[in-house]
């Protein structure tokens, strides 16, 4: 039997990227260094990421007719992204972001062009054949619907003995409030820096000890921190760390936390611990910080 698929549900979008030597002042006239468009999104990003480092990976995420969506779709296929469960929908067009990459400091600072595009219901997770998947990770946007999709999840595994269940992550990246109710799901729960510092805590361990007790029993909370690398929280109450891995120069951090993220789902589904997959993630994510883009992270 082929091995299973490790499937990631969240946002395509497309990145128009413009690389500066110095962060624009506001109403200026500049060249940038370079210029290209990139596929991205958190989850296609995290697929990006998987099938580099050789995982059979496949995306869900919502779809629409277009040049935009040529491009997004000619860059999956070329990545052996499996499309099967992509949703191509009626209205709305794929969601784009200018990002300017300072490359002197590897900041990215992004603006979002939502297009109307409707997220992925519950409705279409239910065609998805779980018997495929060894993991799913849900990257947390329509957060009610999503909690149906995690909840169907729960509900097959129970039939399942171990060894035939599917292993569940969750990324909480955005400080919405609806996005809250997903930590109780899954086993892995990533936090970002942003929601930790919009909830009051000023680094990954202080949040981890103050957000620990919104998971589900037996679940791990994981902090990524930018330069200082990122930290775990599982039930035995021992705080795992990494240090960062930076690069010789840090010159795109675009993604950093879609490629930590798979680095460390990839590393678990390898039977990895925890200590391990986190210092996997900081390692693949600093090399790639040293990168315009994914490509050369393996
Ligand atoms: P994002 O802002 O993309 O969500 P994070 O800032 O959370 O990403 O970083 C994710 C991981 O990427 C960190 O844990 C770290 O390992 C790596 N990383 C990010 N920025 C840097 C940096 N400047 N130098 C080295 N590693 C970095
Ligand atoms: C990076 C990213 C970009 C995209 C934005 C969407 O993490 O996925 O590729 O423009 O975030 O929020």
């Amino acid at each position: 039997m082929e091995e299973k698929q490790i499937l990631c549900v969240g946002l395509v979008v497309l990145d128009i990227i413009n690389v500066v030597d110095k962060y624009p002042e506001e109403d200026t006239d500049r060249r940038c260094l370079s210029q290209r468009w990139q596929r991205g999104g958190n989850a296609s990003n995290s697929c990006t990421v998987l099938s580099l480092l050789g995982a059979r990976c496949a995306f869900m995420g919502s779809l629409a007719p277009g040049h935009v969506a040529d491009f997004v779709l000619d860059d999956l296929r070329q990545h052996s992204v499996d499309l099967r469960y992509a949703v191509l929908q009626t209205e709305g067009s794929i969601p784009t972001s200018t990002v300017i990459v300072n490359e002197a400091s590897g900041s990215r600072t992004i603006l979002h062009a939502y297009r109307n595009l409707p997220d992925v219901s519950a409705k279409d997770f239910e065609k998805v054949d779980l018997t495929r998947f060894k993991w799913i990770h849900i990257e947390g946007r329509n957060a009610s619907e999503q909690v149906k999709m995690l909840q169907r999840i729960d509900q097959y595994n129970a039939k399942q003995p171990q060894a035939q269940r599917v292993r569940v992550s969750v990324e909480i990246e955005k400080p919405r409030e609806e996005l809250f109710q997903l930590f109780s799901y899954g086993e892995v729960v990533f936090v970002s820096k942003d929601v930790a510092k919009h909830l009051g805590f000023q680094s990954a361990a202080e949040a981890l000890r103050g957000l620990y007790s919104r998971v589900r029993k037996g679940a791990t909370l994981v902090c990524a921190w930018a330069e200082e690398g990122a930290d775990a929280l599982g039930p035995d109450g021992q705080l795992l760390h990494s240090d960062a891995f930076p690069p010789p120069r840090v010159v795109d951090t675009l993604g950093a936390g879609d490629t930590f993220n798979a680095s460390v789902i990839f590393s678990l589904s390898k039977g990895n611990s925890m200590q391990e997959a986190l210092r996997f993630g900081c390692q693949v994510a600093g090399r790639k910080c040293g990168l315009q883009g994914f490509e050369g992270i393996v």
